[in-house]
C-alpha cells in the first residue's frame, strides 16, 4: 500500500484504479475547462498569513452546518456515478462522511438509491435534488428522502440544461457501461473494479430506474437530463419545491450577489456559492473570488457556503477566513473513493482535516470560527479584477 500524504496521491490511485470513463467524468470541467482549472489556481493565488508565539494548544475544527453540529465544516458534495468509482460508493462515503461527523449529500443521480443508503447508515444524511420536467417523479422523489429521514434538502439550481464535458461524449459515459471495443479494452485492466462491482446493490441511476414512468433502461447522464431535466425551473417552482419538502433547504449553484439576495428573500436555510466543479457554465468566476462579494451581500441573513475548487484543508481554511460557514468536496473524496473504497474516502476526510488543523495553528488561530480576512494575503483588486 502506498503512503498517502496528500489529495493528489489519492488522484494518482484513482486514475490507476476506476475505468477511465469515470475517472475522466470526475477530472472534467466543460467546454474548454476555464473555470474547472481556475476553480484551483484561484485559491493557490491567495497565501496565508503567518503569525508566531501564540499559545496554539486546545484547537477546535468543529462547528455546524444549518444548525447540525459538523467535526469540521467539510461536507461531501452530491456527485454523480459515485457507485460507478468503486461498487457500493455512495453508501461507501456515507457511512466514512457517519464515522468522520460530517454530513454526506446523495446525488440524485447516484448509484445507490436513497433507500439502500439510508438502510446502510445510521444517521441522518442530506438528499441533493435535481428538477425533472415529470412532477410526479419529484413528488415522489421528496417524499422517498422524507421516508429516508434525510435531514437536509440540496436542491440544484445551475443544471436545468446540461453543460458539455467533451470527454464524456467521446468516451460514451454510461452507468453500467457500454461495451464497446474501447471501452471492454481498458475494463480488462481494472480487475479489482470489476470484482467489486459484481457485489453491487446497484448499476445504474438506482433513484430513477424502476421510479420514473418509462425509464426502464437509462444509462446516459446526457440523454437524461436533455429528455428530463426541466429547463423552466424558476424561483415559483423552487416556492413549490421548497413548501412541498418543508425541512431544512439548501440552494446550490448560486455565483451571483443579485440571486443570492434572492435566496435570502425566499427562506432558505443556506446557500452554496458554487460554479458546479467548472461542470457547468465554462468562463464562469471561481466560486472562491465571487465568495466575499456574496457573503457581504447576504451573509447576515443566511449561511454562505461555497464548493468548487477545494482540494485541500488550505483551501478549506482560506473559504472559511472569506466567511464561509461550510465548505463541501467532491473530487476531493471521489478520489478517495476510486482509490480505495471507504478507507480512501476516510483518508481523504484525514487529509484534510490535518491540513486544515496545521495551517489553523501555524496561522496563530485557535479555532476555526475565528477566522477572518486578516488570516489571509490576498493579491491587490483580486476580488474586483472583473466587473
Ligand atoms: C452532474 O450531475 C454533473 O455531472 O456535474
Amino acid at each position: 500500500m502506498p503512503t498517502i500524504t496528500c489529495i493528489e496521491d489519492l488522484k494518482q490511485l484513482h486514475k490507476r484504479r476506476a475505468p477511465r470513463m469515470f475517472y475522466e467524468y470526475c477530472e472534467s470541467g466543460s467546454y474548454t475547462e476555464q473555470t474547472f482549472r481556475e476553480n484551483t489556481s484561484d485559491f493557490a493565488q491567495i497565501r496565508l498569513r503567518q503569525k508566531v508565539a501564540v499559545d496554539m494548544s486546545n484547537r477546535s475544527l468543529a462547528g455546524a452546518m444549518i444548525g447540525q453540529p459538523v467535526a469540521m465544516p467539510v461536507a461531501l458534495a452530491p456527485v454523480g456515478f459515485t457507485g460507478m468509482q468503486s461498487a457500493n460508493g455512495e453508501i461507501k462515503a456515507a457511512r466514512a462522511a457517519e464515522a468522520f461527523g460530517v454530513p454526506f449529500t446523495l446525488s440524485t443521480m447516484s448509484i445507490n438509491s436513497v433507500e439502500q443508503v439510508a438502510e446502510a447508515t445510521s444517521k441522518p444524511f442530506w438528499f441533493q435534488l435535481y428538477v425533472m420536467r415529470d412532477e410526479d417523479f419529484v413528488d415522489g422523489m421528496i417524499a422517498r428522502a422524507k421516508k429516508a429521514g434525510c435531514s437536509a434538502l440540496v436542491l440544484t439550481l445551475d443544471l436545468q440544461i446540461l453543460g458539455q464535458r467533451h470527454k464524456d461524449l467521446k468516451n460514451g459515459l454510461s452507468a453500467p457501461p457500454k461495451l464497446t471495443l474501447s471501452s471492454i479494452m481498458n475494463l480488462a485492466t481494472k480487475v479489482r473494479w470489476g470484482l467489486g462491482m459484481l457485489g453491487a446493490k446497484s448499476r445504474s441511476f438506482g433513484n430513477i430506474v424502476g421510479h420514473a414512468k418509462g425509464v426502464e433502461n437509462m444509462s446516459s447522464l446526457n440523454a437524461w437530463t436533455s429528455e428530463q431535466f426541466d429547463p423552466r425551473l424558476d424561483w415559483s417552482k423552487i416556492a413549490r419545491i421548497r413548501d412541498q419538502w418543508g425541512g431544512k433547504l439548501i440552494l446550490k449553484g448560486i455565483l451571483d450577489a443579485d440571486d443570492a439576495r434572492i435566496a435570502a428573500d425566499f427562506g432558505a436555510d443556506a446557500i452554496i456559492v458554487s460554479n458546479h466543479g467548472g461542470r457547468q457554465l465554462d468562463g464562469a468566476l471561481s466560486a472562491i473570488r465571487k465568495l466575499p462579494e456574496i457573503v457581504a451581500a447576504v451573509g447576515d441573513r443566511i449561511e454562505v457556503h461555497l464548493d468548487s475548487g477545494i482540494r485541500s484543508g488550505q483551501d478549506v481554511l482560506k473559504a472559511l477566513a472569506l466567511g464561509a460557514t461550510g465548505t463541501y468536496i467532491g473530487r476531493a473524496y471521489i478520489y478517495g473513493l476510486g482509490a480505495m473504497g471507504q478507507p480512501g474516502v476516510t483518508k481523504a476526510l484525514e487529509v484534510i482535516r490535518n491540513e486544515l488543523d496545521i495551517s489553523l495553528a501555524l496561522c496563530g488561530e485557535r479555532d476555526v470560527k475565528a477566522l477572518r480576512r486578516e488570516n489571509l494575503l490576498v493579491p491587490k483588486g483580486f476580488f474586483d479584477a472583473y466587473d
